[in-house]
């Protein structure tokens, strides 16, 4: 009887998706969700055939070099701008993602942030729970309109898609993005959305929501002179990653009042937060939790696991497994 693989786990994860693997693997766990040092991951995966990552760990060429016996990553997440994809494809390491069951989601906690900051959601819980709550005002927190004004989408993927769905489909909003490829027509059509240049985009927008996945090309895709073309009563929302948006000339934008209100699930540098944007009213903070209803983090943590699986050779899908992002590598595995 061949020897078990073994994987490490290398954060925190529904008992119920360990068992899963507990099934198949010598399994090292994460007991208490620790965000390991970079050398205690390494350490810990002395021997691993195949790693369960989250956002938090990054795989990166020297890490790889230094575990050659490595043959699966597998993120639980859509986003792998934590692993150096190229480097593990050189490497023969299969990775995956978890893209499709957070969509949804996602697109939710999107529009609720976009929502929120417009209509000043979580600046009023403030002020009511400061006891500043003393008498009705005809302008008290009033906020900017959402139905019916323009939403711009930065980056039209699987999510940017859901979010424009929403806008066009449940709040008449007439939808302007802006990706590297346009859709199909009759996509556009479907979500009553057309595609601007970038410019435009940012003039053009009552609310922008941006949803583009983060590499060297997306950083600072968002800084002072774009914010500089928006307008004066637009807000934007950032659920992509930290990065993507210069944080620093955001909280500058929105301490001028340039734009209105920001909603931002992420941050250069999390879970670290630029101190400007905790002093500032007008932006709206989440720790990055787009994804995270119960039933889609189960989702998100089954697909993880399926990959890994299938990645080791293992389970009714063995050797194909399902969101994988170099399948390519497989082939050439012995
Ligand atoms: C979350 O940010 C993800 O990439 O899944």
């Amino acid at each position: 009887m061949s020897r078990r693989a073994a994987v490490l786990v290398a954060r925190g994860v529904f008992p119920e998706v360990l068992e899963r693997l507990v099934q198949h693997f010598d399994v090292e766990a994460n007991a208490d969700d620790s965000v390991w040092p970079a050398a205690e991951l390494s350490a810990r995966l002395l021997g691993k055939a195949g790693v369960f990552t989250t956002g938090s760990e990054r795989i990166d060429a020297e890490l790889l070099d230094a575990h050659p016996q490595l043959r699966a990553v597998c993120n639980m997440a859509v986003g792998y701008n934590n692993i150096d994809l190229d480097a593990c494809t050189a490497r023969g390491v299969l990775v995956s993602n978890t893209p499709d069951v957070l969509t949804e989601t996602t697109a939710d906690f999107g529009f609720a942030l976009m929502m929120a900051a417009a209509r000043r959601i979580t600046e009023g819980e403030h002020f009511l729970r400061a006891g500043q709550w003393t008498k009705w005002s005809f302008d008290m927190l009033a906020g900017a309109e959402v139905h019916g004004t323009r939403l711009g989408v930065l980056g039209m993927g699987r999510i940017g898609q859901a979010i424009a769905r929403r806008g066009a489909l449940g709040f008449g909003m007439p939808v302007i993005y802006h990706n590297r490829s346009r859709l199909d027509p009759a996509i556009e059509q479907q979500l009553g959305a057309r595609w601007v240049g970038k410019a435009e985009l940012l003039r053009e927008a009552d609310h922008l929501v941006i949803v583009v996945p983060y590499s060297p090309q997306s950083h600072h895709l968002i800084g002072a002179a774009e914010l500089a073309q928006m307008k004066p009563g637009a807000t934007l929302t950032n659920i992509a990653r930290g990065g993507v948006v210069d944080d620093a000339a955001l909280a500058q934008a929105l301490r001028d009042r340039r734009i209105a209100a920001a909603g931002l699930d992420v941050f250069e540098g999390e879970p670290s937060v630029h101190p400007d944007l905790l002093t500032l009213p007008n932006v709206v903070l989440t720790p990055h939790i787009a994804s995270a209803s119960i039933a889609t983090r189960l989702a998100m943590a089954n697909l993880a696991a399926d990959n890994l699986i299938a990645a080791l050779g293992c389970g009714p899908q063995a050797g194909r497994p399902p969101t994988a992002l170099n399948p390519q590598v497989l082939a050439a595995q012995p």
